[in-house]
């Protein structure tokens, strides 16, 4: 009866359907670890003393690998909500005695979570995305900041995820026919883990990566663009800093808009001629018109839809469908650069070629193993106060 008031949520389906919680990451190396986590807040203008005495709500913190970072800068209270219980089972083992005692878990879905304070840090990292709900999430999220605190949470559309998205079409193609879980994550690694060995900076265990990227239904939701974001939160919120930066600010401090909302559109503007530069890491191309990207954005819609209907009705037209939108992605994209339209081309090959074997994915089309989409990228924005 209480369950029915929830949104369908596609992670907690998932994750609670096969008790996993699969974002752990390899921090054997743990010193490094520290040190990308701090690098990532401070691209986010975030130092360790930012979180030192403040109080901290993370929001959906998993197995709370990142959580273990931030709780080592001595925010006067951290709060996690998490409600997967393997998560909370995940974050209990993780953290020691010593950090233990510096923690409060709510295992509940921030829906539920009712606090009777507010907090000067909120992060919610890699969750909004996928889920349907999100104006409800940001609006929760927004009740649960102090004016002038800072939000820290992810953006993925479906320019960034593309990528990703046709690894889901291969990986359903590879194991439709398999009946366990298990099993099926094994083939994915088979398949993909060479893909996964071109990213110098991959630390998550593989078979996360695989069971959260490659099954479930939480990515067909990736539609939360930085765009969306800003157009979200724009009225009270102003743009802090994203990771990557994918924004310059030339504009003299003393003629900068006070309010949000203007102060937000120039970066904004930006962000509608540089999209294209989402779809492929490693590659950066000059600005480009906005009606072009507008068109970019509209095709990966279409073979993210594509996509869904294959995995989910198994609905055959979506081959011949994709194999079009491929098509008219390489003439969209064709001032870019050949790593992009090659593995676009590959994708068209494997497809007309059902060419649908772990050993041809693992191995055979070198521009599709190395194409990565920059996935989610990580915004702050500080809350402003009405003076
Ligand atoms: C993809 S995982 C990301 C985990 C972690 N933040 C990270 O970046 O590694 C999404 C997390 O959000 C949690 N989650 C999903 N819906 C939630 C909700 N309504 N409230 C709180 N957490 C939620 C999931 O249980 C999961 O731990």
């Amino acid at each position: 009866m209480y369950e029915s008031s929830y949104s369908k949520n596609d992670y907690l389906e998932h994750y609670t359907k096969h008790n996993i919680s699969p974002v752990r990451q390899n921090i054997f190396d743990i010193k490094s670890h520290i040190l990308r986590r701090a690098s990532l807040y401070r691209t986010l203008g975030l130092l360790p003393s930012s979180f030192t005495g403040k109080k901290v709500l993370e929001v959906g913190p998993g197995s709370g690998f990142n959580s273990f970072v931030n709780v080592q800068w001595n925010p006067s209270k951290y709060v996690l909500v998490e409600p997967n219980p393997t998560g909370v089972l995940h974050i209990k083992s993780l953290f020691n005695e010593q950090y233990n005692s510096k923690i409060e878990i709510v295992n509940k879905r921030i829906e539920d979570f009712f606090p009777d304070e507010q907090f000067d840090i909120v992060l919610c990292e890699g969750m909004i995305p996928g889920l349907k709900n999100k104006e409800q999430i940001l609006t929760k999220l927004d009740s649960l900041l102090k004016d002038e605190g800072v939000l820290v949470i992810t953006c993925a559309d479906e320019i960034s995820m593309f990528f990703e998205i046709i690894r889901i079409f291969f990986a359903h193609k590879l194991t439709k026919d398999l009946n366990g879980f298990d099993e099926k994550i094994q083939v994915a690694i088979n398949a993909f883990g060479s893909h996964l060995d071109t990213l110098s900076g991959f630390n998550r265990l593989k078979e996360d990566w695989c069971a959260d990227s490659l099954f479930g239904f939480a990515h067909f939701n990736y539609d939360f663009s930085l765009k969306k974001c800003a157009m979200f939160l724009g009225d009270k919120y102003f743009i802090y800093h994203t990771s990557p930066n994918i924004f310059t600010d030339y504009r003299w401090y003393k003629e900068l808009p006070l309010t949000p909302k203007e102060f937000n559109q120039h970066l904004i503007d930006q962000f509608d001629m540089r999209k294209h530069n989402l779809i492929h890491y490693q590659v950066i191309t000059p600005d480009r018109e906005k009606e072009r990207n507008e068109e970019l954005l509209n095709l990966c819609k279409q073979a993210m839809l594509e996509v869904y209907n294959s995995v989910k009705y198994d609905d055959s037209d979506a081959e011949k469908k994709l194999i079009d939108i491929i098509g008219m992605m390489q003439k969209n994209l064709v001032d870019t650069d050949l790593k992009i339209i090659n593995a676009l081309k590959e994708i068209q090959e494997i497809i007309e070629n059902k060419d649908y074997t772990v050993k041809a994915i693992n191995s055979k089309y070198m521009c599709l193993i190395s194409a990565f989409g920059r996935g989610q990228q990580y915004i702050s924005l500080c809350k402003s106060k009405n003076i």
